[in-house]
């Protein structure tokens, strides 16, 4: 297993639209994996493969207390069902900043799980708001997209000064 490194916004590459896996072999179950402990270690509740400039529908989540109960989605959809619920989010690639957003309080995910087979589960609360924020990722969206330009701005400012001072 692996700790991979994590892009920070406002990097470019976290933008990128992640291809469907086609075929879930070793590689896959590999980074799956690395993803995991990744997210372990850092630590965080949920990590997409965009995350680690891996380009390809993968999300690991875990948002159990004892941090045991890791979960794998390939190729996720989601069915959003129930009212918005605010919900104060965090992101790996935003080390240090939280902001309340809006997401569905229900999410049916589709997918395929670690061994090919189809998964399909319905999930409320932290689990459901985890997941979506996770699979927009996948489509290069990030939480700080749902803020105001003027807060993102700030945000941006912020972290490439720490970008800056890491260099
Ligand atoms: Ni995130």
């Amino acid at each position: 297993m692996a700790r991979l490194n994590i892009l920070e916004y406002p990097d470019p590459r976290l933008r990128t639209k992640a291809k469907q896996v086609m075929r879930v072999d070793d590689r896959v179950r590999q980074l799956i994996d690395d993803l995991l402990e990744t997210m372990y270690d850092a630590p965080g509740i949920g990590l997409a493969a965009s995350q680690v400039d891996v380009h390809e529908r993968i999300i690991v989540v875990d948002v159990s207390d004892q941090r045991d109960e890791p979960y794998a989605f390939i190729n996720p959809t989601l069915e959003l069902a129930g009212e918005l619920v605010e919900t104060e989010e965090g992101c790996l690639s935003l080390p240090g900043f939280y902001e309340v957003i809006e997401r569905s309080e229900r999410a049916t995910v589709k997918a395929l799980g670690r061994n090919g087979e189809a998964i399909e589960m319905a999930t409320e609360g932290l689990l459901a708001v985890c997941i979506q924020h996770e699979c927009d990722h996948l489509e290069g969206r990030l939480f700080v997209d749902y803020l105001s330009g003027l807060k993102r701005q700030r945000i941006r400012k912020k972290l490439e000064k720490q970008h800056r001072q890491r260099a």
